[in-house]
């Protein structure tokens, strides 16, 4: 299986009106899990590159609520792919076990993270090398 393949673009459908906009993203309808967990980045300089890590159970998506980066996502064996976020109504599903670099954010930028896991340290995978190692089962 390929995880790079797992994660894809998803786009949500904008309520508006003449009194703006409204999105509405709810758990197992528009994203593939229940949401445990939010939280937002902003702040973050353009040369800086978050994440660097992969998950052994968290899923996420992830939406430019306001502003823009990029996603660049591995599978530890090969395969990659870069998500470009930049309209609020849309946002990139990352399965598990999936290495994830955010990075290119514009000033405005505030990346929303949706999870299906409350937060737990031990489950991240923070270094490439040992990723690699686990994907290609030369460790566990
Ligand atoms: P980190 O995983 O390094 O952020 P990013 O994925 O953007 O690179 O998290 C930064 C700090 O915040 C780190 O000390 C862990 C803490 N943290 C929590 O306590 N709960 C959470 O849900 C998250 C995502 C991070």
């Amino acid at each position: 299986m390929n995880v790079v393949s797992l994660a894809q673009m998803l786009e949500f459908s904008q309520k508006g009106d003449e009194r703006g906009h409204l999105v509405v993203v709810e758990g197992m309808e528009d994203v593939p899990f229940d949401i445990k967990r939010i939280f937002y980045i902003y702040g973050s300089d353009p040369d800086v590159v978050r994440g660097q890590h992969a998950n052994r159970e968290s899923e996420f998506v992830l939406i430019n609520v306001a502003g823009t980066s990029k996603v660049k996502v591995k599978d530890g064996k090969g395969n990659e792919a870069v998500y470009s976020l930049n309209r609020p109504h849309t946002g990139v599903y990352l399965p598990r076990m999936i290495w994830k670099d955010m990075y290119d954010f514009s000033e405005d930028s505030v990346l929303l993270c949706l999870a299906s896991t409350h937060y737990d340290g031990n489950e991240y995978i923070r270094d490439y090398d040992e990723f690699v190692k686990i994907v290609n089962n030369q460790n566990s």
